[in-house]
């Protein structure tokens, strides 16, 4: 594991490190009947929403400026949220790169109608970029990983992001072997990798 306070690389001034508890922030919604697929439970684009939102929501308060949704990965469903449920979505800041940050999110849910504590029914890992008015990546303050938690987090995501950067690359090389290698194969998957 690298220095955790410092950006990956990058020449700029340094900005000052802020601890993970700057910028969590749960943000909490009651399903509603607008919110259902066709089987009558919550359709799993409504918590994707929510999720993209919560997360939106710490990469602006940790960069203390505009962010974009860079790339959104392993998000899990774990169990069937229902119209009534109070749904908290909780997020935070696992790793810091340059002008890039992995948000980690946890969604919960409180039954309607049953007593128990909040089940946890999804989770997600989001990468977002700092930009500035022209929508260029700017530097984020290094992200300063608090308790024991945060930085098994940190750890993982530092993790995901090699394996993020590898597949990019490998993918790239593939497709730039495919171009050089037969120039009439005009096939391209519609992602970016
Ligand atoms: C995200 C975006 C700003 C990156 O711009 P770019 O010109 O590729 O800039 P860079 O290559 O310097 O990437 C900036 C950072 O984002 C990271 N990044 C870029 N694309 C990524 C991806 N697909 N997955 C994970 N990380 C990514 C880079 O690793 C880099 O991190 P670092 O600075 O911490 O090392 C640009 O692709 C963009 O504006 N995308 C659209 C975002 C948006 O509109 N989202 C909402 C969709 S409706």
């Amino acid at each position: 594991m690298g220095d955790m306070t410092k950006p990956a690389q990058g020449a700029e001034p340094e900005l000052p490190g802020k601890p993970t508890s700057a910028s969590r922030t749960t943000l909490s919604h009651i399903m509603t009947g607008s919110d259902t697929n066709l089987l009558g439970t919550v359709h799993g684009g409504v918590i994707m929403k929510l999720v993209d939102d919560a997360a939106g929501a710490v990469a602006g308060r940790h960069s203390e400026g505009p962010a974009v949704t860079a790339s959104m990965d392993e998000m899990a469903f774990l169990e069937p949220v229902r119209v009534g449920d109070l749904v908290h979505v909780k997020a935070q800041v696992n790793w810091t790169g340059r002008s890039s940050m992995e948000i980690g999110v946890r969604v919960l849910a409180e039954r309607w109608n049953e007593s128990t504590p909040a089940t946890q029914v999804g989770s997600a890992y989001l990468v977002f970029a700092a930009v500035d008015a022209d929508g260029k990546p700017r530097s984020v303050p290094p992200v300063i990983p608090e308790t024991e938690r945060d930085k098994r987090r940190y750890q993982e995501a530092e993790i995901r992001r090699t394996h993020r950067l590898a597949r990019r690359r490998a993918i790239k090389e593939l497709r730039a072997q495919r171009t050089a290698g037969r120039a009439d194969d005009a096939t391209e998957g519609a992602d970016r990798a």
